[in-house]
């Protein structure tokens, strides 16, 4: 029987140990710099990606320390994503994993730098990865960096969204924002498990068109608990998203009908999962568990 809460809590102290490894100590010279980073990665946030990277990785029958460090990178970066996309230019939010935004406690300029310093670091942990050959290092590298910028990545992604407030925009390019500010590092988790797993090349694409939907699922249901849950159970602001005229599902179709194309989104994901010649029951849950999730 599979116990999926304790999975993603095995990952999450795997990843906690390895990111406290990467990032400098609070008290290491720029002191405030430092604080800022640690102030929001161990602000408690649900590392879903880390947990989906080991859950394929595992399937390909890697061991979790192949595995750690490329998790804690991506988990890296997305912290930087966040720490971005809460500044005033972005989003300008005020509470992010149940906390204070890096912005609010250490100031526009240090939580700048603190995105910008997660996501050097994360870069530079994965070519020092020695645990893995330079040609797995250098196709992670390049795959992770791909997912993260432009034009096909989070960056992209972000600017989208941003473009996109205010204005009333078709569905193609709704989607197109959703795959890349979320769905693009997602895929790169699961892709870079399979790498890591020794997957081959079919495999890896098909784990990728996977969690490409796994990604897009779990922007739609973002979309969809900011205006269903509260404040307290987000730990960041419930109902943001109306406020500022972003373009999300509920927005374009309503909540009734984003609920439907959420289930349908999650239906294309666990349809990839049959063309894989491994064992893939945690990999549903996983998808089960971004369609339900209230947080
Ligand atoms: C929030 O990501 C931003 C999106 C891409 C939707 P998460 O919901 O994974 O945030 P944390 O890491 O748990 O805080
Ligand atoms: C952000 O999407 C995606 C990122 C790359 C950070 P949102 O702006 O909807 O994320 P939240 O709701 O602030 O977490
Ligand atoms: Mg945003
Ligand atoms: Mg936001
Ligand atoms: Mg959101």
């Amino acid at each position: 029987m599979l116990d999926l809460a304790k999975f993603i809590n095995e990952s999450r102290l795997l990843v906690d140990s390895e990111l406290d490894r990467s990032v400098p100590a609070a008290d290491i010279e720029p002191v405030r710099l430092h604080e800022a980073i640690r102030w929001s990665l161990f602000a408690g946030g649900k590392r879903f990606r880390p947990a989906l990277l080991f859950a394929v990785g595992y399937a390909f029958g890697a061991v979790a320390e192949d595995l750690v460090r490329t998790a804690a990178a991506i988990e890296l970066i997305h912290t930087f994503s966040l720490i971005h996309d809460d500044l005033p230019a972005m989003d300008d939010d005020d509470l992010r994993r149940g906390r204070l935004t890096c912005h609010k406690k250490y100031g526009d300029a240090t939580a700048i730098l603190a995105g910008d310093a997660l996501q050097t670091i994360a870069f530079k942990s994965l070519a020092d990865d020695d645990r893995l050959s330079f040609e797995t290092r250098t196709r992670l590298i390049s795959m992770i960096a791909g997912a993260s910028g432009s034009p096909l990545g989070m960056v992209a992604g972000q600017q989208l969204d941003l473009e996109a407030e205010g204005h009333s925009i078709e569905f193609d390019q709704l989607q197109r924002i959703h795959l890349r500010k979320t769905g693009a590092l997602i895929a790169a988790s699961a892709a870079a498990g399979a790498i890591i797993g020794g997957a081959d090349n079919v495999q890896v694409e098909c784990v990728e068109h996977y969690a490409i939907k796994l990604g897009l699922l779990f922007q739609i249901t973002d979309d969809l608990i900011d205006i269903t849950q509260t404040t307290e159970t987000l730990g960041k602001t419930a109902g943001k998203d109306v406020n500022a005229q972003k373009a999300t599902y509920p927005g374009h179709f309503g909540t009734e009908r984003s609920r439907e194309l959420a289930s349908e989104t999650a239906d294309d994901a666990r349809r990839f999962l049959d063309e894989l010649a491994v064992d893939t029951a945690l990999l549903k849950e996983l998808v089960d568990h971004i369609e339900k999730r209230t947080f």
